[in-house]
This record gives structure tokens, C-alpha cells and sequence, in this order.
């Protein structure tokens, strides 16, 4: 019942709700990773069933293709695939150009991947992501296991010569043991608090050997969904300029997916 929905979960519910209704047909569709992007798998699911439409999903993570295959929708590789029509994805931060740090969750490599190889990017959020300055929410940036101190080390010697106003790294953790990607790479977590140049710190951080990518995602993102609790959402399409707000009415009897397992 979506009245038994915290307001986060009911805003990120409302999100993925609109942004599905993209989905036409046919389409090759990335399907991205964390806990909004999963209510979008669970709708994309449903609307499979309901209305038998016919989609290709290419998932972000093992976790998203587990989801996915458990609600029945049908998961290729993006080898099988090789372009997509649309990637849905969430994101840690958004700002008014629609720039976005991802990688919260730890699967910014495949994100980036599928993000990249999709026509278009739209990205469901709460109104809590959106920031004036990217990086108050650390920056993830996988980096493969051989070396990586030295490789922490160049990080934190680059950040002396950007314009940020944090500059420590952090192994991401997992219990006691390195926090390892599908990849089985490790996540530094830059904590930047204000990021002034993103696509400069993006260029240099992939120039440094044992990085293998960085959670900003720069100039990907087509349209942001910021779905509210009250039910309301506001669409915000980059390349047309335009930012539509309309109301999602929910039926509190709604199915929430309750015997699905995320
Ligand atoms: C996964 O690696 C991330 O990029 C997520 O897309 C991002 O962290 C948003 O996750 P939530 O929807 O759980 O906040």
C-alpha cells in the first residue's frame, strides 16, 4: 500500500512510476542500480505484465539483473545488445545542468557504461539529490586492486592542483575488508565537498594509472525525474529547456511489489 511508504521511498516510487512511462515497445533498455532504480525495475515489471509490452533490459549490476529476472523482465548483455534506446538510473547528487555523481552504490563502472551506450539517459531522484555545487556526497572512483595506495596517493597529490574544497580519499569498506566492485576493483570515496570544475577533476582523475573510472557522469543525462512524496513530479528535459510538473494519482491499494525481495 503506498500509504505504508516512508516519504523517501514514496518520492522515489513516484519517480520511477513517471519515468517508465519513456518505455515504449521494443526498446533496449539500461536498467540502472540502487534503491530508486530498483522501484523502476519493479514498475518496468509491472508494466511488462500488465500491458505486455516487449523490452530488451541490459542491467548496471549483478543485483539489478537478480531484480530484474525476479519480476520478469527479460535481461541481455550489452554485448547482445550492443546500443540501447534508454538507460533509467538514479543518482547520489544532481545539479541544475543536470551533471550527477553516481557510484554510491558501487556499480558506476557498468552505469557509466550502459549510460553512454543508451540514446537517452533519464535519471530518477528525490528532491534531497539536487545540489548548487556537486560534491558535498564523496566522490566514488573505482580503481583496480594492484597498487591502489599508490594510486590513492597520486589521487590526493592531483586534487592539490584542482579547484575543490576537500581533498581526502577513502578506501571504501565492506565489514573490515575493501569494498570490491562486480568488477572485483576497489572504490576510493574522494571527499571534495564542493566541486568548481567537474569535467576537469573527471579528466585528470581518469589520466592517473589504476583508475578505471570516476562517478561523475558529465553531459549524460537527458532528463531528470524528481519525484516528490506528495505525489507530485517535475520533469526536467536538458536539450529541450523545458521543466513540465504534473501529479502522479495513486491508488492506495497499489501492489508495492511486497513479495518481491529487492
Ligand atoms: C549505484 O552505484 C549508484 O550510482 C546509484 O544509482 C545511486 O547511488 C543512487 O542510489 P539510490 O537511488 O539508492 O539513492
Amino acid at each position: 500500500m503506498t500509504a505504508d511508504l516512508s516519504p523517501i521511498d514514496r518520492a522515489k516510487y513516484i519517480a520511477a512510476r513517471r519515468a517508465v512511462e519513456f518505455i515504449e515497445d521494443g526498446m533496449r533498455v539500461g536498467l540502472g542500480t540502487g534503491s530508486t532504480a530498483a522501484w523502476m525495475v519493479k514498475c518496468l515489471g509491472e508494466l511488462i505484465r500488465d500491458e505486455g509490452i516487449k523490452v530488451t533490459g541490459v542491467a548496471t549490476s549483478a543485483r539489478t539483473a537478480d531484480l530484474a529476472r525476479q519480476v520478469g523482465v527479460p535481461v541481455a548483455t550489452l554485448d547482445d545488445v550492443r546500443w540501447l534506446d534508454l538507460t533509467i538510473d538514479g543518482a547520489d547528487e544532481f545539479d541544475r545542468n543536470l551533471n550527477l555523481i553516481k557510484g554510491g552504490g558501487g556499480a558506476l563502472l557498468q552505469e557509466k557504461i550502459v549510460a553512454t551506450a543508451s540514446d537517452q539517459m533519464v535519471v530518477i531522484a528525490d528532491p534531497s539529490k539536487e545540489v548548487d555545487t556537486l560534491g558535498a556526497f564523496p566522490l566514488p572512483v573505482e580503481v583496480i586492486p594492484f597498487g591502489w595506495q599508490t594510486t590513492k596517493a597520486l589521487i590526493e597529490e592531483m586534487l592539490s592542483n584542482v579547484e575543490v574544497t576537500g581533498r581526502n580519499a577513502s578506501l571504501r569498506l565492506s565489514g573490515t575488508e575493501p569494498f570490491r566492485t562486480d568488477e572485483g576493483n576497489f572504490i576510493l570515496d574522494l571527499h571534495l565537498r564542493r566541486i568548481i570544475n567537474p569535467a576537469q577533476v573527471s579528466l585528470v582523475l581518469n589520466q592517473i594509472p589504476g583508475v578505471v573510472e570516476n562517478g561523475l557522469f558529465l553531459d549524460i543525462c537527458d532528463v531528470l525525474v524528481i519525484g516528490s512524496a506528495d505525489g507530485t513530479v517535475e520533469v526536467r528535459d536538458i536539450n529541450n529547456g523545458t521543466v513540465q510538473h504534473e501529479r502522479i494519482d495513486l491508488i492506495d491499494s497499489e501492489n508495492l511489489f511486497v513479495d518481491i525481495a529487492e
